[in-house]
């Protein structure tokens, strides 16, 4: 034990050495206001002969062929609630494929974690052939480029479909992942299936890269409610068990349902209490500063906005990416401590973390 504890140290001071690249940078990031391409939103009713699910779809009007951003909702809300956020997305060139997974008689969902994953899977797999059919004309989706998000429940089925745990076999490449402020259940005994948590660091068997967003109010109770986004199975634990690749961003100000679009058909008990257009202007900048690094090759702004988190329109800490494995232990080292504690050798194991005994 403590000769990992040694090793650990050493490797924390091999690395210090390394110094971070800090780039000049704009008051503000283009990416952060909207885009420059119109956009048009389509809804597409769930039929045989149509879609599995039903689609609310926002794509660029001029012709050209666009990578696709697939995003599920979360817990028992609506794809269109998102709308702001996804527009956003949009007008920076991109096609934004949102499903209804399923719907909430009441405020709990009425299927289970396991079947929201098979249909996530369904509608990904309709995109091959599918989105052709229902696309403006002379725009195209690239399904070499597809990226997979969710928020909240959905930003979980988005990283169990990225993991390959749902049953129905995926016949479309993930290229990135994004979670909007993913969760995995209320506590760790209360988790839906399928339970992608270890909570053991790099545990998610993923090569892509991964942004991961967070909200720092995420974990506020509201009276005797649970809060919505507990930790332990919020953004934090997502961002330490991906590997790098793997950007980090928190929202400090923000609730976690503050995403969504001004108005919302249902109580919301998790909001903050700030103007939600800053931080759906950060978080869609933060999206298409990922993509276009990795789809268009435009690195600098995602890089800027990792090292200078000032140029965002609202406060984000921690705001990193990470972009090798060695940079995340050192980091893990910092930022783990309260968590994995290298000297306990129940640590190291997989699902067997002290703290969950
Ligand atoms: C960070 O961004 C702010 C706001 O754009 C800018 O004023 C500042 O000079 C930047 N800092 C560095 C180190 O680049
Ligand atoms: C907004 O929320 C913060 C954090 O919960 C709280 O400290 C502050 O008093 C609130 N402000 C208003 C105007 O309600
Ligand atoms: C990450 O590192 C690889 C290999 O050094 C490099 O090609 C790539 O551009 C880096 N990515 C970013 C976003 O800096």
């Amino acid at each position: 034990m403590a000769i990992a504890t040694v090793s650990i140290t050493l490797l924390v001071m091999l690395l210090s050495s390394h110094s971070e690249v800090v780039k000049p940078v704009l008051a503000t990031l283009p990416v952060f206001e909207a885009g420059s391409i119109s956009t048009k939103a389509i809804s597409v009713k769930e039929s045989k002969s149509t879609s599995p699910k039903p689609l609310f779809i926002i794509s660029p009007t001029i012709g050209g062929k666009y990578p696709v951003f697939l995003f599920f909702h979360g817990t028992c809300t609506t794809n269109s609630v998102y709308r702001s956020l996804l527009e956003h997305i949009a007008s920076h060139g991109y096609i934004v494929v949102a499903p209804q997974l399923y719907n909430c008689p009441v405020v709990i969902p009425t299927i289970s974690g396991n079947e929201e994953l098979n249909y996530a899977a369904n509608v990904a797999n309709w995109l091959l052939l599918g989105l052709k059919t229902v696309l403006p004309e002379n725009v195209e989706g690239n399904l070499d480029q597809l990226a997979v998000s969710g928020h909240s429940r959905g930003g979980k089925t988005a990283f169990a479909l990225a993991l390959g745990y749902a049953k129905i076999p995926l016949e479309v490449t993930i290229s990135v992942l994004v979670g909007v402020d993913p969760v995995a259940g209320l506590s760790k005994e209360c988790r839906c299936d399928p339970k992608i948590l270890k909570f053991f660091p790099h545990s998610f068997d993923l090569s892509i890269p991964v942004t991961v967003i967070g909200s720092g109010l995420g974990d506020q109770k509201f009276l005797l409610f649970p809060p919505c986004a507990p930790s332990d199975l919020n953004h934090m634990e997502f961002y330490l068990e991906s590997k790098p690749p793997i950007g980090y961003f928190v929202a400090t100000d923000y609730g976690h349902m503050d995403i969504l679009d001004d108005y919302e058909p249902r109580i919301n008990i998790c909001k903050g209490n700030r103007s939600r257009d800053p931080l759906r202007r950060t978080v869609g900048g933060i999206i298409v500063a990922f993509l276009n690094g990795y789809f268009r090759y435009e690195t600098k702004d995602y890089l800027t906005i990792a090292n200078n988190a000032s140029v965002a329109p609202v406060n984000l800490s921690p705001a990193r990416f990470i972009n090798e494995t060695q940079e995340s232990l050192l980091n893990l080292g910092n930022f783990y401590s309260l968590k994995f504690d290298p000297t306990c050798p129940f640590d190291w194991i997989p699902d067997c973390h002290a703290s969950s005994m």
